[in-house]
């Protein structure tokens, strides 16, 4: 494999609107990240990506840009911008921003023109399709519900086409022109000095053609849109031209967020010719999900996990580095989620941060995930702002869940799981901000901060500290970075044990998944321990002449050299 200059780093998501507030109006914002450099350079992060902070009405919290040239003045403005990308490299970090290119808003210019003039230049600029007298075009069910047609304002039966919500009209890649304006904006934003960019829902920018109807899904007659993506031919055609046109020149570093791809095409997308540097695994979000709904998803397993996990890094690790996640702005928070209810706590909060950090690949944090924030518990769907969550909300009522129910699925689903408060302290709203926050913190920021963790050696945020301190520790950063990920014990129930071979040295990774002791025997002799989220000293090892036995407590989480 090819080494590349972020192969070593870690990477840290921010959500802007949730991070900091600097003027007290209770919407973060760039100024707010800038006060938080140093903070994050402490704890190990080389790579900053910002969901968007560009102009939005944020229906869908700025991933519906009504101009991709400004910074919306929420967050501040193109000044603080720049200062922000500065201030940055002053400290060897870099800044990646949000590409949300599939689709804009339907403030944006570009579509007020259309609707003013549906056969005219801008027309071009979207889909824009006759319906069947007055009834959209085809079946296709956009991701946050109803159908992926909206009718064109002022007209009968004109549609345009969203595969989010109507307020996100998709663009047309099909049309040359919409593609220029697209790598012209990539490569004004490159010149500014960012690093790259995080690439939203890309695998969406082709569609299939023929607009025709698929096989339902769902009582009402749709079909996911995700289905019609897998009969659309050509994306890469697309892709590698955006990369000779806008990434290459600059040398930018890309990392796409691709669901639904076919698994054989990866060396198209993240191969030495690949037309991304990275994307995400989301192997393990996908573990229990359903295409009925939220309301059907079904809890993680450790078996699961770990299963999933092996079989990503078996598929994956010697074509490029995946970015890895337990969470991000559309997911619930990871520690919720992947440990089994009632054992969340600071000891299996390390575990989890341990196999993430441990896993093959490029390790991305999310903002809230280095101090374990948990999910919060909505009382009330008037507590929600996201409208993909009130979309799901509604599923479920209608599939027949009573309210107490609906409320409990989207408490543990939720996107705005992740989308409340930072928890800086304890302070009257988490630190946060002065003002009223636009969301609600979670009521456990009292317990859960960064202020609380950083006086403490044993808290969940010295211990990611310590874990990307070693990802960088020259003397194992080459087989944690490159070394092969080989599972050592694959069968036995909520048990996690892998290698990680590299050129010089071996770790064995060891994670007890269960609140139970156990014991466990080995046959390689642990030359060293390096990292144990209980503490190295108190890890209970006996070492025999062919064989060695570790006895393991609940969540204990173990690095050793071999
Ligand atoms: C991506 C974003 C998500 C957004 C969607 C539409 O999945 O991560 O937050 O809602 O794209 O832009
Ligand atoms: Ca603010």
């Amino acid at each position: 494999m090819q080494r590349k200059w972020w192969h070593g780093k870690v990477a840290y998501q921010i959500y802007p609107k949730s991070f900091k507030d600097s003027n007290g109006d209770g919407i973060g914002d760039l100024r707010g990240i800038i006060e938080k450099l140093d903070y994050l350079k402490e704890l190990g992060i080389d790579i900053i990506w910002l969901s968007p902070v560009y102009q939005s009405p944020f229906v869908d919290q700025g991933y519906d840009i009504s101009d991709y040239y400004a910074i919306d003045p929420s967050f501040g403005t193109m000044e603080d911008m720049e200062e922000l990308v500065a201030e940055a490299k002053k400290r060897d970090m870099y800044i990646i921003m949000d590409l949300v290119v599939n689709h804009c808003s339907d403030k944006h210019e570009w579509f007020q023109k259309a609707v003013a003039d549906p056969f005219g230049k801008y027309g071009k600029y979207f889909y824009i399709k006759e319906g069947k007298n007055g009834n959209p075009p085809c079946n296709w069910r956009a991701y946050f519900g109803g159908s992926v047609w909206e009718k064109l304002p002022g007209y009968d039966n004109l549609f345009y086409l969203h595969m989010f919500a109507k307020e996100q009209p998709d663009l047309n890649w099909e049309n040359p022109e919409v593609r220029e304006e697209i790598y012209k904006m990539i490569r004004w934003w490159l010149e500014k000095g960012i690093a790259g960019f995080r690439i939203d829902a890309i695998i969406n920018i082709k569609k299939d053609l023929r607009f025709q109807d698929f096989p339902a899904d769902r009582e009402d007659g749709t079909c996911s849109a995700g289905v019609m993506l897998q009969h659309a031919q050509g994306i890469h055609e697309f892709l590698q031209e955006m990369k000779r046109e806008a990434f290459a020149p600059y040398e930018a570093f890309t990392i796409g967020e691709l669901f639904d791809f076919r698994r054989e095409e990866l060396e198209r997308y993240i191969g030495e010719e690949g037309c991304f540097e990275s994307i995400f695994d989301f192997s393990t979000h996908m573990i229990g999900t359903s295409g009925k709904g939220w309301y059907d998803f079904q809890k993680v397993t450790p078996d699961a996990y770990r299963d999933t996990v092996y079989e990503s890094k078996r598929l994956t690790q010697d074509t490029a580095l995946m970015a890895n996640i337990i969470e991000n702005h559309d997911e619930p928070r990871g520690v919720s989620r992947y440990i089994p209810e009632g054992d969340v706590n600071e000891i299996s909060k390390k575990m989890l941060a341990g196999v993430m950090m441990m896993t093959h690949g490029l390790p991305f944090l999310y903002q809230g995930q280095e101090i374990g924030m948990e999910n919060k518990r909505f009382e009330s769907i008037d507590e929600v702002d996201d409208i993909n969550t009130i979309d799901e909300y509604r599923v479920a009522l209608k599939n027949g869940l009573c309210e107490a129910e609906a409320l409990q699925v989207i408490s543990d689903i939720s996107r705005d799981n992740a989308r409340t408060p930072m928890q800086w302290s304890d302070e009257i709203h988490a630190g946060f901000t002065s003002g009223t926050p636009w969301l609600k913190e979670n009521p456990n920021y009292c317990k859960i901060n960064v202020r609380e963790q950083s006086t403490r050696e044993d808290s969940v945020l010295s211990f990611y500290q310590q874990l990307t301190h070693l990802r960088k520790d020259p003397e194992y950063s080459e087989c944690i970075v490159y070394g092969k990920q080989i599972p050592l014990i694959e069968n036995e129930k909520n048990l996690m044990a892998f290698y990680r071979k590299g050129e010089k040295k071996t770790l064995l990774v060891i994670a007890n998944y269960q609140s139970g002791e156990r014991k466990i025997s080995i046959t390689d002799a642990v030359k060293k321990l390096v990292v144990a989220n209980y503490g190295t000293d108190t890890v209970q090892v006996e070492q025999n002449a062919d064989e060695t036995s570790l006895f393991l407590r609940g969540y204990e989480f173990i690095v050793a050299e071999v």
